[in-house]
């Protein structure tokens, strides 16, 4: 059994679709902090089986030995934690704790159960500015903001864990911009709030719910002057996370730290129009300031996850945004 600690989310759902349909049993863990159980329900009409799902925060001792306690877990996908820059920035003891605190506690729990396969959900966002794109995973390592941070030390712990205890299996997945949504329009991202990330923001546009996008820059060093991005789609990202719990299962015994991206960077304007060809509408925008903290440019060289999980993306930016639509147009106020 595999066990999903932020299992309700948007990556942790899809990914359950993923490791289920190949066969996978799984088990939710989530505080409901940033998700709502109706997701939970959709996973199951999707899937057309019960899923197990225990509500409980991984800073817990006492939760998590419970659910190591209750269920025969062979290996952790550990998707739970805070991933809004601009709060972590403002809140930075609110996000060490749930991060990097909250890890230590997972990981502890498993020490004390004997479960030693862990993938971690890593980000993009621990290379702050790139020199170049496409990034390998050897590029300097410089988070800018305190979110990307909580990543790097989670990622150096892992590594310092299994340094010390080599019968750990570990799996580092560095995310670039996760987008779109399961085929079915049942499950997708819903943020709470305003959108920080460009993709449910259009989405919110196409389908009426805001006026207008602002393009956070017009005059980046890029092909049309607004940010490039490596847009990869949630169902490949989900294939991912099946491949890399495939290799954990396989004990391993080492890190393994890989990119998950297409390899492929699409500016904001070259996204916007790609959602007008979905949606078939115009997606009114206007160029804005730059946003503190953006890089001009950043998208993923995906080579090794291809080598050593025999992964690699396959869905083009015209299935992100069509996933998307549809995901948004069924369900125009998320899971509410
Ligand atoms: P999400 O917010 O939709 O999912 C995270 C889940 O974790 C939520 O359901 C939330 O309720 C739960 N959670 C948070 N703190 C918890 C705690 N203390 N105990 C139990 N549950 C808790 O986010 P997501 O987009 O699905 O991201 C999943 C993981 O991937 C996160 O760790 C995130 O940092 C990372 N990541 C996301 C992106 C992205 O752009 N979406 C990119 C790179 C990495
Ligand atoms: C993409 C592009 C914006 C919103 C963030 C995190 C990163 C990772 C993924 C978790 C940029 C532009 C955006 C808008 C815009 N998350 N934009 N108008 O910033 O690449 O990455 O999410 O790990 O850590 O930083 O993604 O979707 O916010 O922005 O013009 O309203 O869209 O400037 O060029 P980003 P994003």
């Amino acid at each position: 059994m595999i066990l999903l600690t932020g299992g309700a989310g948007y990556i942790g759902l899809h990914s359950a679709v993923a490791l289920i349909e190949a066969g996978h049993e799984v088990v939710l863990f989530d505080n409901f902090s940033n998700s709502k159980p109706e997701g939970v329900r959709r996973l199951v009409k999707i899937v057309g089986r019960e899923v197990a799902c225990v509500e409980g925060d991984v800073r817990s001792a006492s939760d998590m030995a419970a659910v190591f306690a209750r269920y025969s877990i062979d290996a952790v996908i550990h998707f739970a934690g805070l991933k809004a820059v601009g709060e972590s920035v403002e809140q930075p003891l609110r996000y060490y704790d749930n991060n990097v605190a909250g890890t230590l506690v997972l990981l502890a729990a498993m020490q004390q159960a004997g479960v030693r396969r862990i993938v971690f959900s890593s980000s993009a966002t621990v290379y702050g500015a790139p020199d170049f794109s496409p990034i390998p995973e050897s590029a300097a390592l410089r988070p800018a903001n305190t979110y990307g941070r909580t990543k790097l030390m989670v990622e150096e712990i892992l590594r310092d864990l299994h340094a010390s205890a080599p019968d750990w299996s570990v799996a580092l997945l560095r995310y670039f911009n996760p987008v779109g949504a399961h085929s079915s329009g049942q499950i997708g991202e819903d943020p709470s709030g305003i959108p920080n990330n460009l993709m449910p923001f259009v989405a919110q546009v196409a389908v009426g719910r805001r006026a207008e996008l602002n393009v956070f820059g017009g005059d980046y060093p890029t092909p049309d002057g607004t940010g490039v991005r490596d847009y990869i789609h949630v169902m490949d990202l989900a294939d991912g996370h099946r491949a890399a719990v495939d290799r954990v299962l396989g004990d391993p015994r080492d890190v393994l730290t890989v990119n998950l991206g297409t390899g492929v960077g699409y500016s904001v304007l070259d996204l916007v129009r790609a959602f007008e060809r979905a949606c078939c509408r115009p997606i009114p925008y206007r160029i804005a300031l730059r946003r503190p903290g953006d890089v001009p440019a950043s998208w993923g060289d995906p080579s090794l996850a291809g080598q050593q999980l025999q992964w690699t993306a396959r869905r083009s930016l015209d299935d992100m945004c069509r996933d998307s639509w549809n995901w948004q147009k069924q369900n125009p106020d998320g899971f509410a």
